[in-house]
């Protein structure tokens, strides 16, 4: 089942950028699809789209067709004017690359977006603190400390209550944003393993911070370059047995 239809999206900014050219793919359920490339390849602009993250930035033109289909494949057109981008981000959240924890106790990191949704039941809150913990791989290192301030973690443990943060409020989809680009190689593999284990309820669609990482997790992935969607396959072939010269050029690491 597919949980994005993207057709010919065209994105320009206003300085003339034009940082996606006529992209088209669909990205399915309950997988992780990987976007990579080099620098300025239009990844981020992407994830941007997807939860219209763009309607801050610089952007004057979008074209295409962007949808976001629900279990029944209901179409959401996430681009029309008319979308409550509000309950488009609680069904898209996105994890970004350097972890912004809020200045407050652990649990209230997590029951922070909950309570703003208008969520007061103690004992449902709890849960959701618990579960979003043992989702994010997190749980056993806080649970003795949930009351203590959530900037004295460290930098991994910080990057996976962002990730926590996000699943309290039980999304569809989860974006990251080369999330382990600040972490130690621990923290990447329990990263790393906490997607294996979140894709089975969950849509992901991460943009590693390597090829490495790329090869590591994707069950799909999409290489781009200069804004155009160059190759994108299943599982590892595209870094076994690349089709486009480029897209070798790349995972050989001929450029980067
Ligand atoms: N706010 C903006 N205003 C103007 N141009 C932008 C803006 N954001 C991105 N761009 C341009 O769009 C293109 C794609 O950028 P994007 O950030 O999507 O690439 P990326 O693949 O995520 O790169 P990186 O690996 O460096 O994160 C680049 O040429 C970039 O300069
Ligand atoms: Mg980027």
């Amino acid at each position: 089942m597919n949980k994005f239809v993207i057709e010919d999206l065209t994105v320009l900014y206003s300085d003339g950028n034009e940082s996606l050219k006529g992209v088209s793919l669909e990205i399915p359920a309950n997988s992780i699809t990987v976007l990579f490339g080099p620098a300025g390849g239009g990844k981020s602009t992407l994830l941007r789209v997807l939860n219209r993250l763009n309607d801050l930035a610089d952007v004057v033109q979008i074209s295409g067709k962007a949808h976001l289909l629900d279990a029944q494949e209901e179409p959401l057109d996430i681009l029309d004017s008319g979308t409550d981008v509000i309950a488009l981000r609680r069904r898209v959240a996105m994890v970004f690359a350097r972890p912004i924890v809020l200045p407050m106790s652990i649990r209230e990191n997590l029951t922070y977006g909950l309570r703003t949704a208008g969520e007061r039941h103690k004992a449902r809150l709890e849960e959701a603190v618990q579960r979003s913990l043992e989702q994010a791989a997190l749980w056993e290192e806080v649970k003795d400390r949930l009351n203590t301030p959530a900037v004295a973690l460290s930098g991994g443990q910080q990057q996976r209550l962002c990730l926590a943060r996000s699943l309290a409020l039980q999304p569809e989809v989860i974006l990251l944003d080369e999330p382990t680009s600040g972490l130690d190689p621990i923290s990447t593999t329990k990263v790393e393993a906490s997607l294996q284990e979140l894709k089975q309820s969950y849509t992901i669609i991460l943009v590693p911070h390597s090829v490495q990482q790329a090869a590591r997790t994707a069950d799909q992935a999409a290489f781009f370059l200069q804004g155009q969607l160059i190759e994108y396959a299943p599982g590892k072939s595209i870094f076994i047995t690349p089709q486009d010269k480029r897209t070798e050029d790349y995972v050989e690491g001929r450029f980067g």
